[in-house]
């Protein structure tokens, strides 16, 4: 493991004015995205719509690191450019999804439990090969009536530091996700204690397995209510309780935190982290690692059509930009109606 080349990756990925694009959809999530668009899911479909995202003009100004998935890094660009390669010379960083899903936990009614450690050694080899510096991991928590259990945090802290020792051994930065969902009714409280739980149990496992905290990217939920829940916060008690349940249980050597979506509005996604940034300074980089926030206006304006491509671009920059701003400090509203 070499700490510095880390540590210089994790704060690339973090980079002020930039954050991380999730675009590592598996085979089945990418069908179910463009099922909601009414476009089949081939391999050469989501090969184009990938290379629509990596080659909007000047993504790189906002985009600091493109997490693909096994199939999307073995892929090229229509002139023949692989696609890690294509990144590397923008200056984006190539990621890799190393998990291999969330699978029932057993013993464990409703819970998940992340896959993807058998091999994993070997899989990181030939994936630094083709050009991934970075990695990520998703383990998901999901609150519900008696649940999350210790059991459930517990095992997928545990498999999390496993995966983030493997990747720094290899001299790849682990991105360490634990994700407590945002699909259930709870309260934004709710929330909180669970985030915090899961945040301490992983940070005990991290240091249990001697990872070193200077070469990761923590990638967590916001705290916020469920979606079934009937009292929505406001973004700025949403902004301020995450950034509390984060300077309590994330050590400041981590460079950097960068939030997924998880299912919250494009905008709001982009204002929430734009009210936490605001509240800074904090001990380290608040950025965005969105998938479908990032994601969303541009697939339904490709709709699978290359002369829509143009379009779809633009409005898959004009997010870019406006998270890129978030993260900056210089995100108003106002910014939305331009385009
Ligand atoms: P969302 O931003 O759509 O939640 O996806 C981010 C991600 O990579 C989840 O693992």
């Amino acid at each position: 493991m070499n700490l510095e080349e880390l540590n210089d990756i994790a704060l690339a990925m973090v980079a002020p004015g930039k954050g991380i694009l999730a675009a590592d959809e598996s085979t089945g999530t990418i069908k179910k995205r463009f099922d909601s668009i009414g476009v089949e899911s081939t391999e050469e479909l989501r090969r184009a719509y990938r290379e629509m995202l990596f080659t909007a003009p000047g993504m790189e100004q906002y985009i600091s690191g493109v997490i693909m998935y096994d199939e999307t890094i073995r892929q090229s660009a229509a002139d023949g450019t692989p696609f890690p390669q294509l990144l590397q010379k923008l200056g984006v960083v190539p990621g890799i999804k190393v998990d291999t899903g969330a699978k029932d936990l057993a013993l464990c009614p409703g819970e998940k439990i992340t896959e993807g450690l058998d091999g994993l050694r070997e899989r990181l080899a030939e994936y630094y090969e083709l050009g991934a510096r970075f990695a990520k991991w998703r383990a998901v928590i999901t609150i519900g009536e008696d649940i999350p259990s210790n059991t459930c945090i517990e095992t997928n802290a545990h498999a999390l530091a496993r995966y983030a020792a493997l990747c720094q051994e290899a001299n790849i930065v682990p991105i360490v996700e634990p994700e407590v969902l945002m699909d259930a009714d709870n309260t934004i409280e709710e929330c909180y204690e669970v985030t915090a739980h899961t945040l301490k149990t992983v940070f005990d496992e991290l240091y249990k397995q001697n990872v070193a905290l200077e070469g990761i990217v923590l990638k967590p939920n916001m705290v916020i209510a469920g979606k079934k829940c009937p009292t929505q916060a406001e973004p700025e008690q949403v902004a301020e309780m995450t950034v509390a349940c984060l300077t309590n249980h994330v050590p400041a050597s981590v460079p950097g935190i960068a939030f997924l979506s998880g299912g919250q509005s494009d905008e709001l996604a982009t204002l929430h982290l734009a009210l936490m940034n605001e509240m800074g300074p904090h001990p380290w980089e608040l950025t965005f690692s969105y998938g479908r926030a990032l994601q969303a206006a541009a697939l339904k304006a490709w709709g699978g059509k290359k002369e829509n491509v143009e379009a779809a671009q633009k409005a898959f920059l004009h997010r870019a930009k406006c998270n890129g701003a978030a993260h900056d400090g210089t995100y108003t509203p106002d910014m939305e109606k331009v385009a």
